[in-house]
């Protein structure tokens, strides 16, 4: 089982002496929150977490809460293609540092697909010198003779069942078992869209989302899970974007990862009535998602991924069956339940696991904690300043959200290798982010079996 994350007081490294940064603050220290000081070498590393440090320069941020930049696995930005609402490299990962987010996984179905390791160093290039925050590159093997050479370049593999944006033909049959083979002898995460394409039900012309999850029913995902579990043991899977207890019950009695997005968790096919709502796997009805919700806020989720999608707003107006799935959310996702945290509607060391802790795990990160050894990836976080979404002032060009009029809190701070990129909420970095790839073996990423 994951330990929780419980930074002790008075650990350090080569000693505070060392800290060229000491942030002051509050944090989430053995139960509770309390003022904590992290110390920050001349590397942008943690080299102390106590109650006083010393170093050569001092930030205090009173009783605004420390907590560790969170991780996104799964987002879509966009590059190099297709061109979609205007998002790019540099817009999305902006959009991940105003949102909390430090490191996101960059999935492979764009124009065209990272399923090469010519396409993999292309898309490294354009993250080069152009990204806010840390990129992991997915690919995607479009058969198994392309495994062994994707892996020497790849942070990570993505697996689709169905078609999906950017990926036509997805290998299926005796050729996608071949694949799993493949993969199995790669020590890399590989991350599955979950839905049997056989199990779709195109019997009428949907036109709401309610007609979406008929048409792409549960048991599509059951299905897809179910088949994926004869897959060989040693394969790293990670489910993306499970949408109810079941599967996701079925996921972790094998002590296999998952994610759960935050339009899961938070809406339904009662949200919203058009193609805004439209998104794969289907958003599910009111009780589905209350018992997912309920599930998640009991620790029973591993990972909290947000599946961005930027589609533009005028495809979203299409008549509902030509319109295109997926919701933006990289900027929003970690905001939203900051936002539950400061009602009193989740408890923050759950946010913790499965927005920092678990998927840098995935990713075998040493970010996501504030520990002595990980980056300085930290944000700054005042809970009494609770906003609004507004689709309109988002930074990723898309404008729009799912989650229009929410209540969210923003990070104050962002801080990326001990140098800060946001301020006072708006972006003031430099486009430092790195391309990771794994650095450690997680073991199995599994979830709590209760409340921290
Ligand atoms: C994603 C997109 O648009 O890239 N859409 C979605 O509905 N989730 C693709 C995907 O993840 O299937
Ligand atoms: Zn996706």
């Amino acid at each position: 089982m994951a330990p929780p994350v419980r930074p002790r007081l008075g650990s350090r490294g080569r000693g505070p002496s060392e800290a060229e940064l000491v942030i002051a603050g509050r944090a989430w220290v053995q139960g509770k929150l309390q003022p904590v000081e992290v110390g920050v070498d001349g590397e942008g590393r943690i080299c102390a977490v106590g109650r006083s440090l010393t170093g050569a320069r001092r930030h205090e941020v009173g009783d605004k809460v420390l907590l560790p930049a969170a991780t996104d696995v799964h987002v879509h930005l966009r590059e190099p293609g297709p061109p979609d609402s205007g998002e790019t490299i540099v817009s999305g990962t902006i959009g991940a540092a105003l949102g909390g987010v430090g490191l996101v996984g960059e999935m492979p179905n764009t124009q065209p697909p990272t399923n090469s390791a010519e396409r993999l160093d292309e898309k490294e290039a354009l993250v080069r010198g152009r990204a806010a925050v840390d990129v992991l590159l997915y690919a995607s093997p479009d058969g198994p003779d392309s495994v062994r050479r994707l892996a020497r370049h790849a942070g990570g593999f993505k697996i689709f069942l169905s078609p999906t944006t950017g990926i036509d033909r997805p290998p299926t049959g005796p050729e996608l078992a071949a694949v799993l083979v493949g993969l199995a002898e790669v020590d890399l995460p590989v991350t599955v869209h979950a839905e049997e394409p056989t199990r779709f039900r195109p019997r009428a012309t949907p036109s709401d989302p309610a007609m979406w999850d008929a048409a792409r029913p549960v048991e599509a995902e059951e299905a897809a899970v179910a088949r994926l579990l004869e897959a060989p043991a040693s394969l790293r899977l990670h489910f993306a974007h499970l949408t109810t207890t079941a599967v996701a019950r079925a996921v972790r009695t094998r002590h296999l990862c998952f994610e759960a997005t935050a339009h899961h968790l938070l809406l339904s096919t009662s949200s919203g009535g058009d193609a805004r709502w439209k998104v794969n796997p289907p958003l599910r009805p009111e009780a589905e998602r209350a018992a997912l919700w309920q599930e998640y806020r009991n620790g029973l989720v591993p990972v909290l991924a947000s599946d961005h999608a930027p589609h533009e707003i005028e495809r979203k107006r299409l008549p509902f069956e030509l319109a295109p799935s997926g919701v933006p959310g990289v900027e929003s996702t970690v905001p939203l339940m900051l936002a539950k945290v400061a009602r009193g509607e989740l408890a923050l060391p759950v946010l913790l696991q499965t927005a920092c802790d678990r998927p840098a795990r995935l990713f075998g990160q040493p970010v996501g904690r504030l520990s002595v050894g990980h980056r300085a990836n930290l944000l700054v976080v005042d809970f009494r300043r609770r906003t609004r979404l507004r689709g309109e002032r988002l930074r990723s060009p898309c404008g729009w959200t799912p989650f229009e009029d929410a209540e969210v809190v923003f990070p104050v701070e962002h801080w990326r290798d001990g140098e800060r990129i946001v301020e006072e909420g708006e972006y003031v970095g430099r486009p430092g982010g790195r391309v990771v790839r794994p650095e450690f073996a997680p073991g199995a990423v599994r979830p709590a079996t209760g409340p921290a």
